[in-house]
């Protein structure tokens, strides 16, 4: 086992666990072909609004912000969103699926680790969305940077694992798939594990992971050998 101090494993949300995928098929019932270009710019602005206010000391919580990303996204797209699709949509997000290895996986790691998830998401949407899949309750800490009024990668927000774990940054693996929230748990301190599910690239900004796995599975496979 390579990360001997490891006691525990903390994982991003979106992306991660959570597969953002699933809403794309009510985008393309709602929007036809306008669906495609809608998910990637939704996707985008909402990463970047959380960014852009955490700069600006405004903070609103991850819902708002990722239904402000769904209007500028739609505002693009010269697509009409109604009060309907936006209440639609919002609910989808509740309901979006983890992908088909994050189970298997926590039944292997919780026998060995504490497990978290530590998500920029605030805890309503993020708690419905793993009650959903049934991946609550297998997490003993389900942290939201909410508690922060911050979002990753501010060091706040990955402090929050280490204080309520009470463990130190390099007893702590964090997995995320966003690069970007790689980058940010690594200049933080804790050891971090890059799920690489969209065939990405490593940031330029001199944090590079602990290790690299392609899913969860692979994790758990690395770990338990
Ligand atoms: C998170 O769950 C947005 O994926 C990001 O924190």
């Amino acid at each position: 086992m390579p990360l001997p101090l490891v006691k525990a494993i903390v994982f991003d949300a979106y992306g991660t666990l959570l597969d953002i995928r699933t809403i794309d098929q009510l985008l393309r019932e709602l929007f036809g072909e306008k669906a495609g270009n809608i998910a990637a710019v939704w996707r985008q602005k909402q990463l970047e609004y959380t960014w852009l206010r955490t700069l600006m000391g405004r903070y609103k919580n991850f819902e708002a912000v990722t239904r402000d990303g769904l209007v500028f996204a739609c505002k693009v797209a010269q697509a009409e969103l109604t009060d309907a699709h936006i209440l639609q949509l919002m609910e989808a997000y509740d309901r979006l699926l983890v992908y088909e290895d994050v189970r298997p996986a926590l039944d292997r790691l919780k026998n060995k680790y504490r497990l978290a998830v530590l998500s920029n998401a605030n805890p309503r949407m993020l708690e419905s969305a793993l009650a959903y899949n049934e991946v609550a309750e297998k997490m003993e800490l389900i942290l939201s940077a909410d508690e922060a009024k911050l979002f990753k990668p501010r060091p706040e927000v990955y402090q929050l694992a280490v204080q309520k774990l009470n463990l130190s940054p390099e007893e702590i693996l964090f997995i995320s798939s966003n690069t970007w929230d790689v980058a940010g748990a690594k200049s933080f301190g804790l050891k971090v594990a890059w799920a690489n599910r969209f065939d990405g690239y490593i940031e330029e900004l001199g944090f590079e992971p602990d290790l690299i796995i392609e899913n969860l599975e692979a994790l758990a496979g690395k770990l338990d050998g």
